[in-house]
């Protein structure tokens, strides 16, 4: 029987993190590891920054699953708002493939982190629509309907008074225009208010290293929204790459 422990990579702006998973029970079963995500973040600089991670890891197993913030579609990168421009038509899982000597999958990293939370944290059971949205370098996000995925959606890049939505709400928004946190919440309840008219969405659930301020922030949401913050913080990204490679090979887990 194949081993459910899993490596699950989560490729961001200013870090990349791994860790084996333990899928059936949804827990990191090594310690997280992040390393600092190479400046320029080219292709072949990132695939090498994954492939000592891997190493660090110890992983034996042979596949890997891989969070990127991009739209990834059939393992391709298709945007680069927070990346280089160069990994536009990349092929994500033969490039980190060649690298590392392991089968790679790829997927966009807020899908990642919502699938996680869907199956081991706050969504788990929820029907209806549900919104995970990260909140980091960029805005990222993951639909579900009914428990199922609506891959690749990209709700950080709806616009917003005029500006693309994770340039005025997201934290590179809110460090560099200085905002306190009523003003952040003040923002971001404009946009879940945009998203609410759009979406009406049944439960938004934030991720992200910022939901950790939710106390701050939240009290500036409007109550009618059914806003709360996700569950697995910090590793949901690494532990939806690995469920979604697994299931991807193998099947349901
Ligand atoms: C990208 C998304 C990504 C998000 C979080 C956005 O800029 O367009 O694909 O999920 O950042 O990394």
């Amino acid at each position: 029987m194949e081993t459910k422990n899993i490596l699950g990579i989560d490729v961001g702006a200013s870090g990349i993190k791994g860790a084996i998973v333990d899928l059936e029970k949804g827990e990191l079963a090594t310690e997280r590891i992040k390393l600092s995500t190479p400046k320029p973040a080219t292709p072949t600089a990132v695939a090498a920054v994954i492939a000592e991670l891997v190493e660090k890891t110890g992983y034996e197993g042979n596949l890997i699953g891989c969070g990127f913030p991009s739209i990834v579609r059939n393992g391709v990168a298709y945007s680069a708002a927070n990346i280089d421009a160069a990994w536009i038509g990349t092929n994500i899982e033969t490039l980190v493939a060649g690298a590392t000597g392991k089968q790679v999958v790829a997927m966009n990293d807020a899908d990642a982190a919502g699938l996680a939370e869907m199956r081991y944290g706050k969504g788990k059971g929820q029907m209806g629509t549900v919104l995970l949205i990260t909140i980091g370098s960029g805005l990222g996000s993951a639909l579900f309907t009914d428990g199922h995925m609506v891959r690749n959606s990209e709700f950080g890049h709806l616009y917003l008074q005029g500006w693309v939505a994770e340039h005025y709400v997201s934290n590179t928004a809110r460090k560099k225009y200085d905002m306190t946190w009523e003003g952040f919440g003040k923002r971001f309840n404009e946009y879940l208010l945009h998203i609410d008219r759009i979406l009406s969405p049944d439960l938004v659930i934030l991720g992200g290293g910022i939901s950790n301020e939710y106390k701050e922030f939240g009290k500036h949401i409007d109550k009618k929204l059914n806003v709360t913050t996700a569950a697995m913080f910090n590793h949901a990204g690494i532990t939806g790459a690995a469920l979604y490679a697994y299931e991807a090979k193998f099947g349901e887990l």
